[in-house]
């Protein structure tokens, strides 16, 4: 059996009205979501504290409410400590912008998910999250949201969470939406 070849996403860029309307209308944002993303997740790299790796990395999420939260990579002298980018951003914004009454599923469901993340980073071609942030990630997005990729400089990538993680294990494998939507239902009646 042949092993199926990768091919990495074309790298775009922020100062091309083109690529950014046709990741606009591939991906369901308007130009001020991806403007946010753009923005927040470079200027979140200034909260990095990464004085062991020197790899700043920023993080911005968007709600469907269009909240931006931010987040960076915090190392530790223990390096395995070091929590990334994406994963503070995601702890941040569940525990501070997620309403935890419908935290489990039902009619509020969509105040649980993200939008679109974004990653940025000092280097080129831009980095994509980690295998374990990927996950983090999975727990509070479709599969098919946008994860955007920024470089150093004014290049960026694309891809679906589906294709950074495919075939991938999520919260619906435990039930866990169906279990929210009975305690909803049980609480209101
Ligand atoms: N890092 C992130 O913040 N996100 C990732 O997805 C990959 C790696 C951080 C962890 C560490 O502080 C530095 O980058 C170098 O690995």
């Amino acid at each position: 059996m042949s092993t199926p070849t990768v091919i990495p996403p074309p790298i775009l860029s922020v100062t091309s009205p083109t690529d950014i309307t046709t990741t606009c209308t591939t991906f369901s944002l308007s130009r001020s979501d991806f403007d946010l993303l753009h923005n927040s997740s470079k200027s979140a790299k200034s909260l990095s504290y990464s004085p062991y790796s020197h790899f700043r990395v920023g993080c911005a999420l968007l709600t469907h409410s269009g909240d931006i939260i931010v987040g960076a990579n915090v190392e530790n002298a223990s390096y395995p400590v070091t929590t990334c980018a994406e994963r503070t951003a995601l702890c941040k914004a569940v525990t501070t912008v997620f309403d935890n009454d419908v935290k489990w599923g039902g009619e509020g469901e969509q105040q649980l998910r993200f939008k679109a993340v974004a990653v940025a980073t000092d280097i080129s071609p831009p980095a994509s999250p980690c295998g374990m942030c990927r996950q983090a990630i999975r727990e509070f997005c479709d599969v098919e949201v946008p994860i955007l990729m920024f470089d150093g400089g004014e290049g960026y990538s694309v891809l679906r969470l589906k294709d950074l993680l495919p075939l991938s294990f999520g919260p619906e494998a435990l039930g866990v939406r169906e279990m929210g939507r009975q305690q909803e239902s049980k609480s209101s009646s």
